[in-house]
Protein backbone atom coordinates (compact mmCIF):
# COMPACT_ATOMS: atom_id res chain seq x y z
CA UNK A 1 0.00 0.00 0.00
CA UNK A 2 1.26 3.60 -0.88
CA UNK A 3 1.47 6.47 1.11
CA UNK A 4 1.78 10.49 0.47
CA UNK A 5 4.62 12.00 2.89
CA UNK A 6 5.22 15.19 4.00
CA UNK A 7 7.85 15.33 1.43
CA UNK A 8 5.58 14.52 -1.05
CA UNK A 9 6.99 11.64 -1.85
CA UNK A 10 5.62 8.26 -2.21
CA UNK A 11 6.58 5.92 0.32
CA UNK A 12 5.52 1.82 0.05
CA UNK A 13 4.00 0.24 3.37
CA UNK A 14 4.90 -2.96 3.79
CA UNK A 15 2.18 -5.52 4.30
CA UNK A 16 3.34 -8.16 6.69
CA UNK A 17 1.17 -11.34 6.87
CA UNK A 18 0.72 -12.98 10.42
CA UNK A 19 1.91 -16.51 10.19
CA UNK A 20 -0.88 -18.93 10.90
CA UNK A 21 -0.69 -20.84 14.05
CA UNK A 22 -1.98 -24.04 14.76
CA UNK A 23 -2.15 -24.92 11.19
CA UNK A 24 -3.73 -28.12 9.83
CA UNK A 25 -0.63 -29.50 8.34
CA UNK A 26 2.66 -29.29 10.84
CA UNK A 27 5.94 -30.39 9.70
CA UNK A 28 7.63 -33.57 10.16
CA UNK A 29 10.44 -31.81 11.56
CA UNK A 30 8.19 -29.98 14.13
CA UNK A 31 5.77 -33.42 14.65
CA UNK A 32 9.05 -35.38 15.50
CA UNK A 33 10.06 -32.27 18.33
CA UNK A 34 6.62 -32.19 19.54
CA UNK A 35 7.49 -35.91 21.05
CA UNK A 36 10.01 -34.50 23.28
CA UNK A 37 8.43 -31.36 24.26
CA UNK A 38 5.90 -31.31 27.03
CA UNK A 39 4.72 -28.23 28.69
CA UNK A 40 5.12 -28.21 32.15
CA UNK A 41 2.96 -30.03 34.19
CA UNK A 42 1.53 -31.60 30.71
CA UNK A 43 1.49 -35.68 30.90
CA UNK A 44 2.45 -37.14 27.74
CA UNK A 45 0.41 -39.29 25.77
CA UNK A 46 1.08 -42.64 25.82
CA UNK A 47 1.35 -42.82 21.98
CA UNK A 48 3.96 -40.04 22.25
CA UNK A 49 5.93 -41.91 24.75
CA UNK A 50 5.87 -45.30 22.40
CA UNK A 51 7.04 -43.07 19.56
CA UNK A 52 9.63 -41.77 21.18
CA UNK A 53 10.80 -45.00 22.99
CA UNK A 54 11.33 -46.12 19.40
CA UNK A 55 12.66 -43.34 18.15
CA UNK A 56 15.64 -43.94 20.75
CA UNK A 57 15.42 -47.36 20.35
CA UNK A 58 16.29 -46.80 16.49
CA UNK A 59 19.19 -44.39 17.45
CA UNK A 60 20.84 -46.93 19.30
CA UNK A 61 20.39 -49.48 17.09
CA UNK A 62 21.88 -48.10 14.42
CA UNK A 63 24.73 -46.63 15.88
CA UNK A 64 25.42 -50.33 17.42
CA UNK A 65 25.09 -51.83 14.03
CA UNK A 66 27.35 -49.33 12.48
CA UNK A 67 29.98 -49.65 14.87
CA UNK A 68 29.89 -54.05 14.16
CA UNK A 69 29.88 -53.18 10.57
CA UNK A 70 32.93 -51.05 11.10
CA UNK A 71 34.54 -53.68 13.62
CA UNK A 72 34.32 -56.42 11.31
CA UNK A 73 35.48 -54.43 8.42
CA UNK A 74 39.06 -55.27 9.83
CA UNK A 75 39.10 -59.09 9.58
CA UNK A 76 38.90 -58.75 5.77
CA UNK A 77 41.82 -57.71 4.04
CA UNK A 78 41.86 -54.59 1.68
CA UNK A 79 43.79 -57.31 -1.05
CA UNK A 80 43.19 -57.68 -5.08
CA UNK A 81 42.63 -61.50 -5.99
CA UNK A 82 44.78 -61.59 -8.44
CA UNK A 83 45.10 -65.49 -10.41
CA UNK A 84 47.95 -67.30 -9.51
CA UNK A 85 51.02 -66.90 -11.24
CA UNK A 86 52.21 -71.05 -10.76
CA UNK A 87 50.17 -73.54 -12.70
CA UNK A 88 50.36 -76.70 -15.01
CA UNK A 89 49.34 -77.26 -18.52
CA UNK A 90 50.40 -80.63 -19.58
CA UNK A 91 52.63 -82.78 -20.58
CA UNK A 92 54.77 -81.47 -23.81
CA UNK A 93 52.81 -84.36 -25.65
CA UNK A 94 50.07 -82.64 -25.58
CA UNK A 95 51.47 -79.57 -27.83
CA UNK A 96 51.94 -80.32 -31.48
CA UNK A 97 53.94 -77.58 -33.55
CA UNK A 98 52.46 -73.98 -33.43
CA UNK A 99 50.23 -71.71 -31.07
CA UNK A 100 48.29 -73.07 -28.82
CA UNK A 101 46.01 -70.05 -27.51
CA UNK A 102 43.56 -72.12 -25.14
CA UNK A 103 45.53 -70.96 -22.16
CA UNK A 104 45.09 -67.37 -22.85
CA UNK A 105 41.67 -66.42 -21.20
CA UNK A 106 42.85 -68.21 -18.03
CA UNK A 107 46.17 -67.05 -17.76
CA UNK A 108 47.28 -64.88 -20.32
CA UNK A 109 49.67 -66.94 -22.35
CA UNK A 110 50.15 -68.94 -25.34
CA UNK A 111 52.09 -72.00 -26.00
CA UNK A 112 54.35 -72.01 -28.84
CA UNK A 113 56.37 -75.02 -30.15
CA UNK A 114 58.92 -75.64 -32.78
CA UNK A 115 61.09 -78.36 -33.99
CA UNK A 116 63.67 -77.83 -31.18
CA UNK A 117 61.81 -76.10 -28.05
CA UNK A 118 58.62 -74.72 -26.40
CA UNK A 119 58.43 -71.68 -24.75
CA UNK A 120 55.42 -69.80 -23.62
CA UNK A 121 54.86 -66.21 -24.85
CA UNK A 122 53.14 -63.84 -21.92
CA UNK A 123 50.38 -62.36 -24.11
CA UNK A 124 51.25 -58.61 -23.24
CA UNK A 125 52.24 -56.22 -26.08
CA UNK A 126 55.48 -54.48 -24.98
CA UNK A 127 53.92 -51.12 -26.66
CA UNK A 128 51.33 -49.91 -24.22
CA UNK A 129 50.68 -54.08 -22.28
CA UNK A 130 47.43 -54.69 -24.56
CA UNK A 131 46.88 -57.98 -25.51
CA UNK A 132 47.26 -59.04 -28.82
CA UNK A 133 44.97 -61.89 -30.69
CA UNK A 134 46.68 -64.68 -33.09
CA UNK A 135 45.46 -64.19 -36.45
CA UNK A 136 45.90 -67.69 -37.44
CA UNK A 137 45.73 -67.36 -41.03
CA UNK A 138 48.14 -64.65 -41.51
CA UNK A 139 50.39 -66.41 -39.10
CA UNK A 140 50.86 -63.91 -36.93
CA UNK A 141 49.89 -61.97 -33.48
CA UNK A 142 48.75 -58.59 -33.91
CA UNK A 143 47.86 -55.86 -31.10
CA UNK A 144 44.02 -54.43 -31.78
CA UNK A 145 45.43 -51.07 -29.91
CA UNK A 146 47.99 -49.57 -32.21
CA UNK A 147 48.38 -52.33 -34.68
CA UNK A 148 51.74 -53.37 -33.70
CA UNK A 149 52.62 -56.66 -34.74
CA UNK A 150 54.53 -60.21 -34.28
CA UNK A 151 55.86 -63.31 -35.35
CA UNK A 152 54.40 -66.76 -34.71
CA UNK A 153 57.44 -66.78 -31.97
CA UNK A 154 56.19 -63.32 -30.58
CA UNK A 155 59.23 -61.09 -32.19
CA UNK A 156 57.97 -57.90 -33.34
CA UNK A 157 58.65 -56.77 -36.69
CA UNK A 158 55.31 -53.72 -37.22
CA UNK A 159 53.86 -51.18 -35.33
CA UNK A 160 55.06 -49.16 -32.28
CA UNK A 161 56.37 -52.40 -30.01
CA UNK A 162 60.01 -51.47 -28.99
CA UNK A 163 61.17 -55.30 -28.59
CA UNK A 164 59.80 -59.05 -28.31
CA UNK A 165 56.79 -59.81 -26.31
CA UNK A 166 58.07 -61.58 -22.95
CA UNK A 167 58.29 -65.14 -22.23
CA UNK A 168 57.33 -67.12 -19.26
CA UNK A 169 59.66 -69.48 -17.14
CA UNK A 170 58.92 -73.26 -17.93
CA UNK A 171 60.31 -76.89 -16.27
CA UNK A 172 58.89 -79.81 -15.52
CA UNK A 173 57.87 -81.65 -12.51
CA UNK A 174 58.58 -84.88 -10.99
CA UNK A 175 55.89 -86.25 -13.15
CA UNK A 176 56.77 -84.67 -16.53
CA UNK A 177 54.25 -82.21 -16.81
CA UNK A 178 55.09 -78.46 -17.64
CA UNK A 179 54.74 -75.83 -15.08
CA UNK A 180 54.56 -72.16 -15.58
CA UNK A 181 55.52 -69.42 -13.77
CA UNK A 182 54.53 -66.06 -15.10
CA UNK A 183 56.03 -64.47 -12.15
CA UNK A 184 59.30 -64.72 -13.96
CA UNK A 185 59.40 -63.38 -17.55
CA UNK A 186 62.74 -63.57 -20.04
CA UNK A 187 62.98 -60.71 -22.29
CA UNK A 188 64.88 -59.37 -24.98
CA UNK A 189 65.18 -55.44 -24.57
CA UNK A 190 65.98 -53.26 -27.64
CA UNK A 191 69.52 -53.41 -28.06
CA UNK A 192 70.50 -55.82 -25.01
CA UNK A 193 71.19 -59.53 -25.26
CA UNK A 194 67.96 -61.57 -25.20
CA UNK A 195 67.40 -64.12 -22.64
CA UNK A 196 65.43 -66.44 -24.58
CA UNK A 197 67.84 -68.54 -24.03
CA UNK A 198 68.68 -69.11 -20.58
CA UNK A 199 67.57 -71.72 -18.67
CA UNK A 200 64.29 -71.86 -17.52
CA UNK A 201 63.07 -69.60 -20.98
CA UNK A 202 62.38 -72.89 -22.97
CA UNK A 203 62.00 -76.46 -22.64
CA UNK A 204 64.24 -78.87 -25.02
CA UNK A 205 61.49 -81.07 -27.21
S1 LIG B 1 49.56 -51.56 -26.96
FE1 LIG B 1 49.97 -52.89 -28.59
S2 LIG B 1 50.51 -51.58 -30.18
FE2 LIG B 1 50.10 -50.25 -28.55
Amino acid sequence: MNEKTSTGATAVTDQVTEPQKGGDSPSMLSGWLRLFRTQPGEAMSPEALRMRRRFVWSCVVTYLTANLLMFLRFFFPRALFEPKTVFRIGYPSDFGFGVETKFQEDFRIWVVRNSERLFVIYARCTHLGCTPDWKESENKFKCPCHGSGYDSEGINFEGPAPRPMDRAKVELDAEGQIVVDTGVLYEWPAGATSEFDDPGAFLTV
